[in-house]
């Protein structure tokens, strides 16, 4: 499998048997994406939570491509409405889908559409791919419940916000590492503006001196899972 960090919170997926699963891809107005959105393509688009800066170009990426949102219930709802593909699930729920299992979890924070439509609860997600576990927080702040979430799962890459003001700052993010128990940590969510600027390096050294592994992506950068 393949993980590709388009900065923000967007990641894109590839699966060994070639399915290309996009998470919250914020392109167009994301002032650090290092592709345009006609550059995308995807089987699925999993969004956390319904914000702007998670949407970002979904619907014209599901247009051009046909794909199908794997969403909980009001925001899969919201992009059945819009006429596109999409499979309703909730928090708590998995389901084994042809790349893999996905499985929504608990996040604290909000979930209105950018006209302001109820979205249900946000979410963080679970990808299992090709033999390994992939933790994708969405907007959160910290949680006890990640221990559980960690104890149950065996996350191999947690990936999780340090930018504060709106999620996890970087000493919370490092307790979240710290609870979940991943293999590797990789940040997300930080210097996309000015009041989430974060230095990634600064969480690296934290999450190392609690003898945790972190890598930090390049705003590009494809890497192999
Ligand atoms: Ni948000
Ligand atoms: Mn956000």
């Amino acid at each position: 499998m393949k993980l590709r960090y388009f900065s923000h919170s967007a990641f894109q997926f590839t699966s060994a048997s070639g399915k290309i699963i996009l998470i919250d891809p914020f392109i167009t107005g994301n002032p650090t994406s290092p592709v345009k959105e006609k550059e995308l393509n995807a089987h699925y688009i999993v969004l956390t939570h319904a914000h702007g800066d998670h949407i970002g170009d979904a619907f014209s990426i599901a247009k051009r491509c046909g794909s199908t949102f794997i969403c909980v219930n009001e925001l899969a709802n919201y992009c059945a409405s819009k006429g596109f593909k999409a499979h309703n699930m909730h928090i708590g729920g998995g389901y084994n889908f042809e790349f893999g299992r996905l499985k929504f979890t608990i996040a604290h924070h909000g979930s209105s559409t950018p006209d302001n439509i109820y979205g249900g609860e946000p979410a963080g997600v679970i990808l299992s791919i090709d033999g390994k576990n992939i933790y994708h927080t969405g907007d959160t702040g910290l949680f006890y419940d990640m221990k559980l979430i960690g104890e149950m799962h065996s996350i191999d890459y947690m990936l999780l916000p340090i930018g504060d003001n709106f999620t996890m700052g970087i000493d919370d993010a490092v307790k979240a590492v710290e609870l979940t128990n991943p293999k590797i940590a990789i940040p997300m969510h930080y210097n996309t503006f000015p009041v989430i600027n974060a230095d990634p390096y600064e969480f690296k050294k934290k999450v190392e001196s609690i003898g945790k592994r972190c890598r930090v992506m390049e705003f590009g950068e494809v890497i192999d899972l």
